[in-house]
């Protein structure tokens, strides 16, 4: 009998585990779906986001909560172009909080940390989609900030070596710089830094796509995004972006292909996958695809993020949707970059599906 294999399993509970190979398999083994963790409840709060609408209504849908955050006496909320969660899962007697992503700016992560009240000294580990400084912008000002108060040994997963590789967005006006986050500085704040290349399980709860295979045909990285070339030698040579085949110079700019981007999920029990696609760039397709391969899970109970497709033509935008048709998923959160095309799209081919989020918006999934 043909059956997945995953290594390093007796981990799980611990740490950082590798969900072995690529199955060949088409159908899923009950072996496969049992080495997956899952929780009894995730809650998936919204710490910052694009938009913060303090009229949005919350509410219980057919198997979600959503709640919201209006004006309170513990201050306001701030929106920005940036990303970051708090995730919240529960199992049995035991929790766990991870951070994901870290927005823009210091200013507005901390002020919604706090308004949240969410204390990242009680993080189990954080993850780092990919090195955009939508993303990332807060996390070395947060590492600064809370050193020596956060777990000991906390470890931020990335996906991949170019997650700390300069980044410039080449616009016809010239290009936007998205900086280089440091490695180093935060391993020298005490961070330990964990590329997660394969699947991997994060705090025990969580897991990692791995770095995202592309199954589509219709969801490419976004044109303008360049990587800046490093010394062929380094972490940021042409060798790790994914084009060993350009000859390129230090200080050249590449296309950025985001090999090293990756998606954040959660099996919640009795809903299925909830698959958390951060900026997308991978697609978010491609991402969910690669979640249910390397879980063994087909059922997907939420979609949730940033889906990049703002700038995306209408043909894409009805590709995306078609293929949301086919996962079927219960609900679908679009955040950040997914763009008013996509939300309008999904509104009206499936809007019970559909929960609008907002910074602050806490969804919560399971029993
Ligand atoms: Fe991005
Ligand atoms: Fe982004």
């Amino acid at each position: 009998m043909q059956r997945r294999t995953f290594l390093k399993l007796g981990a799980i509970a611990s740490g950082t585990v590798a969900f072995g190979g690529v199955s060949r398999l088409a159908t899923r083994t009950a072996a496969a779906q049992s080495a997956v963790p899952t929780v009894d409840r995730l809650v998936m709060t919204n710490v910052v986001d694009n938009i913060y609408d303090i009229f949005a209504k919350g509410g219980k849908l057919d198997t979600v909560t959503v709640q919201r955050t209006s004006l309170g006496k513990s201050g306001t909320l701030l929106a920005e172009h940036g990303l970051a969660y708090h995730l919240e899962s529960v199992r049995g007697g035991e929790r766990r909080e991870v951070l994901l992503d870290f927005s823009l700016t210091e200013r507005n992560l901390l002020n919604n940390y706090a308004v949240l009240k969410v204390d990242p000294a009680r993080a189990d580990a954080f993850i780092l989609s990919h090195g955009h400084l939508d993303h990332y912008g807060a996390l070395p000002d947060l590492a600064r900030l809370t050193q020596g108060r956060l777990k000991p040994g906390l470890t931020v997963y990335a996906g991949g070596e170019d997650t700390f590789c300069h980044r410039v967005v080449a616009t016809p006006a010239g290009t936007i710089d998205q900086g280089q986050l440091d490695r180093g500085a935060l391993e020298a704040r005490g961070l330990k830094i964990v590329l997660a290349k394969q699947t991997t399980v994060v705090a025990g709860h969580a897991f990692t796509s791995g770095q995202i295979p592309r199954l589509t045909d219709f969801e490419r990285p976004p044109a303008p995004a360049r990587l800046v070339a490093g010394p062929m030698d380094s972490m940021c040579s042409v060798s790790h972006f994914g084009v060993t085949r350009v000859e390129a110079k230090p200080g050249d700019l590449v296309p950025d292909t985001f090999q090293g981007e990756h998606a954040t999920a959660y099996h919640v029990k009795d809903r299925g996958l909830v698959v958390i696609t951060s900026c997308g760039h991978a697609g978010v397709i491609n991402s969910v695809r690669q979640i249910q391969k390397a879980t063994g899970v087909e059922k997907v109970h939420a979609v949730v993020g940033g889906f990049h497709l703002a700038p995306a033509p209408d043909e894409i935008v009805a590709k995306t949707v078609e293929a949301f048709r086919t996962i079927n998923p219960d609900y679908i959160i679009p955040m950040h970059c997914t763009g008013l095309n996509t939300i309008m799209a999904v509104h009206q081919a499936m809007p019970k599906k559909l929960v609008m989020p907002s910074t602050g918006t806490r969804v919560i999934f399971g029993a």
